[in-house]
């Protein structure tokens, strides 16, 4: 076995700009017993696509079909030798059969302080417009196992920061990226 195949294969599941999958990639760079394997996206056109062919990682783009009423790539995900699922800004919901494949080994990012602007439609910018809409004085991030409903599973990580009384969903948006991007490759290291 190389050192390759020592390490804990890692699959990022994103579907946008992948701006977490980058944290994530740079922190696990020439990491000891960590390596990102792979990189699972349902958008032929997501940022992270072109992301992963800078960084040299295989890409793996899947559809519906397949997804929920097939193997769910489970096949696909075992020949790369995936052991531990993040999801960093993807949007389907994990099928059964993923959960059960890869129980307590799959976590997300919320970009809100979950329970609260957490399930279905509950994502991006419609998670600050809600977060600022009810004058909340504090958002942050929640990084959650993953069960089979949205947002629900046990909490890992939370994160706050203020919600200022001039913020725009956009403003928001980059404070909690900050948030994001500091803490979710540390929390993953943790939890490996
Ligand atoms: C993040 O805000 C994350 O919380 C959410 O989707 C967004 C992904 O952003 N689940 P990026 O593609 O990593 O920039």
């Amino acid at each position: 076995m190389n050192k390759e195949n020592n390490k804990i294969h890692i699959a990022i599941f994103a579907s946008g700009a992948g701006s977490n999958a980058q944290k994530i990639i740079d922190y696990f760079k020439n990491h000891s017993h960590v390596s990102i394997a792979l990189i699972v996206c349902n958008k032929p056109e997501a940022g992270v696509l072109t992301i992963a062919a800078k960084e040299v990682i295989p890409t793996l783009l899947i559809e519906k079909e397949r997804f929920f009423r097939g193997d769910a790539y489970i096949d696909i995900l075992k020949e790369y030798q995936i052991s531990f699922i993040v999801l960093a800004g993807f949007l389907w919901k994990i099928p059964q059969a993923l959960v059960v494949a890869y129980p307590d080994k799959i976590v997300n990012i919320h970009p809100a302080l979950l329970p609260k602007y957490g399930g279905k439609g509950m994502y991006g910018h419609f998670v600050h417009e809600a977060v600022i809409a009810n004058a909340e004085k504090e958002s942050g991030i929640t990084i959650h196992f993953v069960n089979e409903n949205f947002d629900e599973g046990t909490h890992i990580f939370q994160a706050t920061c203020p919600v200022l009384p001039d913020d725009t969903p956009d403003s928001l948006a980059e404070r909690i990226h900050k948030l994001e991007h500091t803490h979710f490759p540390k929390v993953i290291e943790s939890v490996l």
